[in-house]
């Protein structure tokens, strides 16, 4: 009898160590789904819910994460902000695309969806399809007032789709990285809406009649080496995993700067 209280005491440790720290305790290995993409919209998919950071926070404590945004905390984001695991955040080209989250149980959850972008990454093989929530957005799946007792289950199964980005009236903007100089230019791409990840990034120098595209760094970023100067004004053409095709002329200045951000008229 001792022995088997002990047992479930220990048991009960481990669930609870678990569900605090999300990544301790060796929890069962799971390969990582197939990709999301723009194309599964509207089709619910089950995955696994954890949060981390402050409770009512945006994830990080300094906003930031694996896409290079620094400002998860502010708008169009929020706070609503997600770590998504291989498929969902697809070696960063998954960044800034979302995804309409809910869950049933525990009694908490509302059920009603709410959506989050994904901002950051998780490589915790805890399931197929995995969301790392900002404190805030994991409340946000909990019926009203009960977001603090929902965020206490720590771990749950919920359910995701991907759906089209609505940053209201928000336009793309190009972040020039700080550290660019004329010979190596590194852009961020924020705020795109629309049908899917930005799949490809490509820019046209003053003067120059082509395209030339842009390598995919890391997050959101894509940037481009140059043995002779880049000269602005700059050109940005991008381009969307559903194919569509925008373009500003003059997005980046001629006397453009690093860790600068250029707005744009354009949106998908
Ligand atoms: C999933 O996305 C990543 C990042 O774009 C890519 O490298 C990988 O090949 C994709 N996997 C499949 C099965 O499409």
């Amino acid at each position: 009898m001792a022995s088997q209280v002990a047992l479930k005491a220990a048991v009960a440790i481990v669930v609870v160590a678990a569900m605090v720290g999300g990544a301790c305790c060796h929890p069962p290995k799971v390969p990582p789904g197939k990709n999301v993409t723009a194309a599964c919209d509207g089709k619910w998919l089950d995955a696994k819910g954890t949060w981390y950071g402050k409770p009512t926070g945006a994830g990080p404590d300094d906003n930031g994460g694996a896409c290079g945004y620094k400002d998860v905390n502010k708008a169009p984001f929020n706070g609503m902000a997600a770590c998504g695991n291989v498929p969902i955040f697809k070696d960063g080209l998954g960044c800034g695309s979302c995804y309409e989250i809910k869950c049933d149980k525990p009694a908490e959850c509302s059920g009603e969806p709410v959506v989050v972008y994904i901002t950051d990454m998780n490589y915790e093989p805890i399931a197929a399809y995995h969301f790392d929530l900002a404190g805030t957005a994991f409340g946000a799946m909990a019926k009203k007032g009960e977001e603090e007792k929902l965020r206490k289950a720590g771990i749950i199964d919920m359910q995701f789709r991907r759906v089209k980005c609505n940053p209201g009236n928000t336009k793309i903007a190009f972040h020039v990285e700080k550290g660019c100089n004329p010979n190596y230019f590194a852009l961020l791409v924020k705020f795109a809406a629309g049908d899917g990840d930005v799949v490809k990034v490509e820019i046209k120098e003053s003067g120059a009649k082509e395209y030339v595209p842009l390598k995919h760094s890391w997050g959101a970023i894509w940037r481009l080496d140059s043995p002779k100067p880049i000269k602005g004004p700059i050109a940005v053409r991008l381009t969307s995993e559903g194919g569509t095709t925008i373009e500003q002329e003059d997005a980046i200045p001629e006397g453009w700067k690093a860790d600068t951000i250029y707005t744009s008229k354009i949106q998908f």
